[in-house]
C-alpha cells in the first residue's frame, strides 16, 4: 500500500518536494495547500490526480491521509506538525524544525506521546556526500579531526522573519553534529543587520567540542559570492565537500604536519607533507529523493528516522544558543546536551 500524503506549503522548496513526493512509487500525494492562490494557480496543473486548497485545515483533518509534509515558514511549524500528529498524523517539517527551545520539545513530547513520527528536513544528513564524508570521518581516515568550517553564502532570497542564521545554519549545524557523532559543549556567534532591522543578513558562529575541535559556520544572503563548502582538517588528511561542484564533491588531501622521531631541530621535528589529492566517486542520488525516501520508509516500517524530532531538538538546542550568543555581542553559551534528554 502507498503512503497517502498530504502536503502544506508549496513556496520555493515545497515545490520541490512536492515534485520529489509525487514521482516516488511508494507514495500516493492525496492532497496539497497553500495559502497564496496564485501558488496554487502555478502549481496545480502539473497534478490532475491531487486536490488543491488554500485551507491547511483541510489536510490536517483529512482522514485518507497517513502522513503531513509542512514547508512553510518557520513560525508556523509548530502549530501544524503538532496539530497533524494530534490528528494521527506522521509528520515531515522541514528545517528549522521550530523557531523556539520550548517549542521543539514540546513537538517531540507530542511525537512521543501519539507514537508518531516525526522526521526535519535536515537535507544535508542524507547528501551521499556526507555519508562518505563520514564514512572518512569513523573509519580515521582523516585522523583526529582537529577544525572544520563552513560557508554557505550567496546573493539571495532575503528572509523577513528568521535571519540568516535560523535560514541557512540548520544545514551546517546539523551536518556537523552528524559528522561528528557529538554536541558541542560551547557555542558563541555574532551577526549584524544590514537590510532590516532586528534580522541578521549575515551571521558567524563557532562551535566547540570537549577535545578542542573546533567548527566554525558563516552564513549570509548578502555576499558577492555562491558557496556551499565544509573544509575538514584532521591529523592525517583534510577534505573538503563542495556542494556547487555538479560532480567532483569531495576532495581529499594528503596533506598535514608529520612529526620526525630523528631530529636536530624543532624545525626538523615537524615536516609538511603535501601528497595526492583524491577525488573519490560519489553516488550522484539527488539528496532530496534520498530524503523523501527516507521518511517514507520510516513511515513504512516505523522506526525512527535519521533526522527524527531528537535531532531537530538538538539543533534547535546549538542554534538558540548561538542566537542568544549573538544578541549578547558574541558571550560564549555553554551547552548542556543532557537538559532536553536528547
Ligand atoms: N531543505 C532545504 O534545502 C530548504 C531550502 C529552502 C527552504 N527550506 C525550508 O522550507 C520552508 C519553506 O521555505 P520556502 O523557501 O519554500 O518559503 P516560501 O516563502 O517560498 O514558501 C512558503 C509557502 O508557504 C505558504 N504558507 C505560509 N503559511 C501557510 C499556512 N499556514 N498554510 C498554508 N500555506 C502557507 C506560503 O504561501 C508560501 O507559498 C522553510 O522552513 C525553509 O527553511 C528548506
Amino acid at each position: 500500500m502507498p503512503v497517502k500524503l498530504g502536503q502544506i506549503g508549496l513556496g520555493a522548496w515545497g515545490k520541490n518536494l512536492l515534485r520529489t513526493f509525487h514521482g516516488l512509487p511508494e507514495t500516493s500525494v492525496i492532497i496539497a495547500c497553500d495559502s497564496d492562490q496564485k501558488t496554487l494557480s502555478k502549481i496545480s496543473p502539473a497534478y490532475p490526480g491531487v486536490e488543491f486548497t488554500l485551507d491547511p485545515a483541510k489536510v490536517l483533518d483529512n482522514r485518507a491521509i497517513d502522513a503531513v509534509v509542512i514547508a512553510t515558514p518557520p513560525a508556523s511549524h509548530f502549530e501544524l506538525a503538532s496539530k497533524a500528529m494530534e490528528n494521527g498524523k506522521d509528520v515531515f517539517v522541514e528545517k528549522p524544525m521550530v523557531l523556539g527551545i520550548e517549542d521543539g520539545r514540546r513537538l517531540l513530547e507530542i511525537a512521543d506521546q501519539t507514537n508518531k513520527i516525526l522526521m526535519v528536513g535536515h537535507i544535508m544528513e542524507y547528501h551521499p556526500a556526507s555519508l562518505k564524508m563520514k564514512e572518512y570521518i569513523d573509519s580515521g581516515k582523516l585522523g583526529k579531526i582537529h577544525y572544520l568550517y563552513a560557508t554557505r553564502v550567496n546573493l539571495g532570497k532575503v528572509r523577513d522573519i528568521e535571519n540568516s542564521l535560523w535560514s541557512f545554519a540548520p544545514h551546517d549545524v546539523s551536518l556537523i553534529v552528524f559528522l561528528l557523532g557529538r554536541m558541542p559543549v560551547r557555542v558563541t556567534a555574532t551577526g549584524a543587520d544590514y537590510l532590516q532591522k532586528g534580522i541578521e543578513d549575515v551571521s558567524f558562529m563557532t562551535m566547540h567540542f570537549e577535545d578542542k575541535t573546533m567548527a566554525h559556520i558563516h552564513v549570509s544572503w548578502l555576499d558577492p559570492h555562491k558557496e556551499r563548502k565544509l573544509t575538514v582538517v584532521g591529523s592525517k588528511m583534510m577534505a573538503v565537500f563542495d556542494d556547487t561542484e555538479s560532480s567532483e564533491k569531495i576532495w581529499l588531501y594528503d596533506r598535514g604536519v608529520d612529526t620526525k622521531m630523528d631530529y636536530n631541530t624543532y624545525g626538523e621535528y615537524l615536516s609538511l607533507r603535501a601528497g595526492d589529492i583524491i577525488i573519490p566517486k560519489v553516488d550522484s542520488t539527488e539528496p532530496l529523493k534520498l530524503e523523501c525516501q527516507h521518511f517514507i520508509n520510516s513511515v513504512k516500517t516505523r522506526t525512527q528516522p535519521r533526522s527524527d524530532g531528537r535531532d531537530g531538538l538538538r539543533i534547535l538546542t546549538i542554534l538558540n544558543a548561538a542566537q542568544i550568543s549573538m544578541e549578547q555581542g558574541g558571550a560564549p553559551m555553554e551547552i548542556f546536551p543532557n537538559a532536553y534528554n536528547v
